[in-house]
């Protein structure tokens, strides 16, 4: 097979999401593999440029991983003509001005959301992308997880009938670093460093609804901050001043209703961490990161309502599992691998940043929508 490379300048490595999803489980892992097979007896193999703020934090992820080439300085990456892609995992306040140097510089770009941290920025990027004809994409991994995959499956199938609502949960304890520490940046809770659990999620929200249901129309959300106190990572107190939970019902294109419970000050009696319940005319489902099941009305019991007796069903026994029927690779990588087939091949691509300036569109409507008390309409975005 041919060989050919892309050199894909990666930017915020060294954080949590960069190093584990994109280098580690997408890029490095599809090196390992021998590249990705384009159909036309050619492997694509990625070349990672890790680029960050910090030298030493550079060179000894690259030592870790046998790379040889980093960078601390941006605009010497973005001006090297064998750069293909850009690639950015900063910190969401960081985003949208490397975007717009990887933009003027010609890169086609593949970038984690919130694309910006406001709408303005968010189509600006979208807009500047197209006119520089360049390739782009937008990290919307929970599409490509076994759970979400097989309630799609489902709703292309036609099982839910008509779908009436879509219930999700999902969240974990955050610790709050003073006993215990906590398992995520501390930047997350600063409102004035892109913060919040709104501008986190609801992005995440707005995709998945969109892709399995229907196009978000109108937002109501009561975001709030459980725990206003938290220590960072060296261990020194701080205020919380972004959410920390928020509470959302979304009007859906078709009919159905959302309703999604975010938080990070939430304990797990779930069986993962992420659950979406969609109920239907004809049955209903249960999706997880990687499970899904179903109850199908022909097969649904009758429970009565009797709180004067102990309940007898046990109602989780009462669904089955939808089967896999394939295998699933990691979600991150899955994307990666349709962003670079896009790029090599021209093959369609829909997760673009117009895409992800609807993400962040959620969360700035959701935000507002808190903050006055009131439902609002989520008008569709165009260039
Ligand atoms: N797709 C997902 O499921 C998902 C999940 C979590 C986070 N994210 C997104 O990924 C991005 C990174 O999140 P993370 O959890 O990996 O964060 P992190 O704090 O672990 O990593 C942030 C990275 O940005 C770099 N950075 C650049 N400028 C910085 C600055 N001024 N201050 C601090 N760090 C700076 C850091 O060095 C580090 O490499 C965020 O935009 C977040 O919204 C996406």
């Amino acid at each position: 097979m041919t060989v050919r490379t892309v050199r894909i300048a990666m930017n915020g490595v060294t954080g949590r999401m960069g190093h584990r999803q994109h280098l580690v489980r997408s890029l490095l892992a599809l090196r390992e593999q021998g590249g990705l097979d384009l159909g036309d007896g050619t492997a694509l193999v990625p070349e990672p440029v890790l680029v960050g703020r910090r030298e030493h934090a550079l060179e000894s992820l690259a030592a870790r991983y046998g790379l040889h080439e980093w960078s601390t300085d941006l605009d010497a990456v973005l001006a090297d003509p064998t750069i293909e892609i850009y690639f950015d995992a900063q910190v969401t306040s960081a985003r949208e001005t490397a975007l717009k140097k990887a933009i003027a510089a010609g890169k086609h770009l593949y970038t984690e959301k919130p694309t910006a941290t406001g709408l303005d920025g968010a189509l600006e990027l979208a807009r500047l992308a197209t006119r520089a004809g360049i390739k782009h994409g937008v990290v919307q991994d929970k599409l490509f997880l076994p759970g979400l995959l097989k309630l799609k499956r489902l709703v292309e199938g036609g099982f839910f009938g008509r779908i009436l609502s879509v219930r999700g949960e999902f969240g974990y304890w955050v610790f709050e670093g003073d006993w215990q520490e906590a398992q995520r940046p501390s930047w997350n809770y600063r409102a004035e460093d892109g913060g919040g659990i709104v501008v986190d999620m609801f992005p995440h929200w707005e995709y998945v609804l969109h892709n399995l249901f229907g196009r978000v129309t109108s937002v109501q959300a009561h975001a709030t901050t459980h725990i206003p106190r938290r220590r960072d990572e060296r261990g020194k107190p701080y205020e919380a001043t972004a959410d920390d939970a928020a509470y959302g019902i979304f009007e859906l294109e078709g009919g159905a209703l959302a309703q999604i419970n975010s938080s990070w000050a939430v304990r797990v009696h779930r069986d993962e961490l992420v659950e979406f319940q969609v109920d239907g005319t004809e049955g209903s489902a249960v999706a997880g990161l990687r499970r899904c099941r179903a109850q199908h009305r022909a097969a649904t019991p009758k429970p009565v309502w009797n709180p004067d007796l102990p309940a007898t069903e046990r109602f989780r026994e009462q669904w089955q599992e939808v089967p896999d029927n394939g295998d699933f690779d990691n979600g991150f990588k899955a994307q990666w691998e349709l962003f670079l087939r896009h790029v090599a091949l021209g093959t369609p691509y829909e997760w673009d940043l117009l895409a992800g300036a609807r993400g962040v569109q959620l969360a700035q409507l959701g935000l507002r929508s808190s903050a006055e008390g009131r439902r609002l309409t989520v008008p569709e975005l165009s260039l």
